[in-house]
């Protein structure tokens, strides 16, 4: 048995923020109750605060969905405290994610106030939250720019304040893997209290790096990986939900990790965000972009027909996609035409093959992507027995 991860999904927090993605309450518990049957332990909800018609999506959500934990996020306000609690109130596991920044730069451009002031801000936050939830989990905002010890102080401060869980956002997706990774280990190694709370990775994906980040914090000792379906959020967006957990998943004897995801809701959850949201997923994304299980090389389609694990690490099955597939382009071989031209009910001789292969060769520069009705028209008038 591995260490188990907790999968913490904000695609209906972080992610909703995205523009024109925006959802109404029913998509809303749509997207929870997949999520539910996804498997992940905690999903936040929303941010009540913010306006009336979320205030509302997190109450529905709270009454539709009870497995998972239903989290909402507030700033460090003794307002947004109790409105996320009013929110909150019908849910069997409650709690609240607040926070404040941390670096500097936070601090002084945007707060316009002092590091002493904030962590005061900070610890209150908590006492107020501890009152009206289950669980507390406190954010560092802008952690990864934050000085250290600073950092340090603030996460003891939270935890002796009585926050469960301590999120140490990368919040402008900055940093490298190995520097994220030092961070948590330093906090692992520096923060006294550090055993009464586990620390949360929150990568945002502005250097394409939030899933190797997170993986970072994850091997390094935070217990919790944020993230979202499809890895939408603000800006490049959020780490990938199904990125970071089918990594844990492909290196379970490496690392050591594991999650309660079902791995074959993945695609589908997928397609229902996607659709939703609409937002298109792109074609090349892992795991479940349309292109994650596809081969056009002549190399790969001929290795990948002799042995599906040549240029396949993960069973399309087991994350729930459409099986693997060969497209027919003017860099695809003779195997893969061959193979085609068999599915589809033509059996050719050597001799066949090669002058069909020709053929599909001058074929496919005019085409992008050849599909069978095209196979169809090339063997039609041929002598070649269907
Ligand atoms: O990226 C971030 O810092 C956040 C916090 C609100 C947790 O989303
Ligand atoms: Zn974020």
């Amino acid at each position: 048995m591995g260490k188990r991860i907790f999968v913490f999904d904000t695609t209906l927090r972080d992610g909703e923020q995205v523009p024109g993605c925006q959802l109404n309450t029913e998509e809303k518990i749509i997207v929870a109750k997949a999520l539910d049957e996804l498997g992940v332990d905690v999903i936040e909800a929303g941010f009540p605060v913010s306006s009336p018609g979320d205030f509302n999506s997190v109450v529905e959500i709270t009454k539709a969905v009870t497995r998972p934990t239903i989290c909402a996020l507030t700033r460090a306000k003794e307002a947004d405290i109790n409105i996320a609690g009013e929110a909150l109130r019908f849910a069997k596991r409650s709690r609240i994610h607040t926070g404040i920044g941390s670096s500097d730069i936070h601090i002084e451009h945007k707060l316009r106030s002092t590091r002493e002031n904030i962590l005061e801000m900070a610890v209150a936050a908590v006492k107020q939250a501890k009152k009206v939830v289950h669980e507390v989990e406190f954010f560092c905002e802008d952690a990864g720019r934050a000085d250290q010890a600073f950092l340090a102080r603030m996460v003891e401060a939270v935890i002796e304040a009585g926050a469960d869980v301590v999120n140490i956002p990368d919040t402008t997706g900055y940093m490298l893997p190995w520097q994220y990774g030092e961070r948590i280990k330093y906090l692992m190694d520096n923060v006294s209290n550090i055993d009464k709370a586990i620390l949360s990775a929150h990568c945002h994906n502005d250097l394409g790096l939030a899933t190797a980040n997170s993986l970072a914090a994850l091997q390094n000792g935070a217990r919790q990986v944020e993230c979202t379906i499809n890895g939408i959020g603000e800006r490049a967006g959020n780490t990938a939900l199904e990125e970071v957990v089918m990594a844990m998943e492909c290196h379970k004897e490496t690392l050591g990790l594991e999650t309660g995801i079902n791995h074959k809701k993945l695609v589908p959850i997928s397609h229902l965000v996607s659709t939703l949201m609409r937002m298109q997923v792109q074609s090349n994304k892992a795991i479940v972009g349309r292109n994650a299980f596809a081969h056009s090389s002549g190399i790969h389609q001929d290795g990948f027909l002799k042995h599906r694990e040549t240029y396949e690490i993960i069973d399309p099955a087991a994350v729930g996609a459409d099986s693997s597939s060969i497209i027919l382009t003017a860099r695809s071989g003779r195997a893969a035409l061959n193979h085609r031209l068999a599915t589809i009910g033509y059996m050719l001789s050597k001799d066949q093959l090669d002058q069909a292969y020709t053929q599909f060769l001058d074929m496919a520069d005019h085409l992008r992507k050849v599909e069978d009705e095209n196979l169809h028209e090339l063997m039609r008038g041929k002598v070649y027995a269907k």
